[in-house]
């Protein structure tokens, strides 16, 4: 998808500074990092891309379409996911969960069961699809998170440092579940090393975009501004 943010500032509500000053990018790229330092706009930047957050000022579009008009529509096309997997699982047991983002999409029961089976055998989770959802490892708690939101078929996957909370092992899984996804990703990490095979990388500082480039080249900039 084409994504387009034009002349973004955005203020929260109750803030005096802008946690976002002047963003302008355009990204069509297949895997597109985000880093920086904590409070340098990141989880704001990539909330922007499906309409959690709509800019103060500016615009954002994504495939054309406006998120401070169209945000439902863009949710259908963006999945988001956050770091926190506890936040995203609303239902108690796994397939319950999966099933919830596939309501109200026009499938039949049967098609539903179906999806929700592929993706919880996909993911390793076909074992645990009746139980509890907050009884899993943290790990497979992400795992499920990720299940439902590609069960939806997102075009494009947002991840707001999706192994932040997970140990090395887990990290791995999910880097490499990351590498095999056909969709278009926008990866916010610390975990540098993910980054490593990305077509490009932006590196926010203090509100601003500071940097755009080639992985190596945009980590580098950020080493030397943390140091
Ligand atoms: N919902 C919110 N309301 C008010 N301030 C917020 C909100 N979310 C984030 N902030 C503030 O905006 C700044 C940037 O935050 P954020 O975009 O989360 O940065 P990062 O993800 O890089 O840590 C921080 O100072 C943070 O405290
Ligand atoms: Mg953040």
């Amino acid at each position: 998808m084409l994504i387009s943010v034009t002349g973004v500032t955005h203020t929260y509500p109750g803030r005096p500074v802008p946690v976002l000053r002047d963003v302008d990018v355009v990204l069509d790229e297949q895997r597109i990092g985000v880093i920086g330092a904590n409070g340098s706009g990141k989880s704001t930047f990539v909330r922007l891309l499906n309409g959690l957050v709509v800019p103060s000022s500016g615009s954002v579009t994504i495939d054309g379409l406006d998120t401070s008009r169209q945000g439902r529509e863009i949710r259908r096309k963006v999945g988001f996911c956050f770091t926190d997997p506890d936040s995203q699982i609303v239902m108690p047991t796994v397939a319950e969960d999966v099933a919830f983002g596939l309501r109200r999409r026009g499938l039949t029961k049967d098609e539903r069961a179906s999806r929700v089976k592929g993706i919880l055998s996909e993911y390793a989770l076909d074992q645990h699809a009746d139980h509890a959802a907050h009884l899993l490892s943290g790990g497979q708690k992400q795992l499920l998170a990720l299940a439902s939101i590609l069960v939806t078929e997102p075009a494009l996957l947002v991840m707001d440092e999706p192994t932040t909370l997970l140990d090395l092992r887990n990290t791995k899984m999910v880097a490499q579940l990351v590498a095999d996804l056909p969709q278009q990703v926008v990866l916010v990490t610390h975990g540098l090393e993910l980054l490593t095979d990305f077509d490009r990388v932006l590196v926010f500082d203090e509100a601003k975009l500071v940097h755009d480039g080639a992985p190596a080249e945009s980590i580098k900039l950020y080493r030397d501004l943390m140091t």
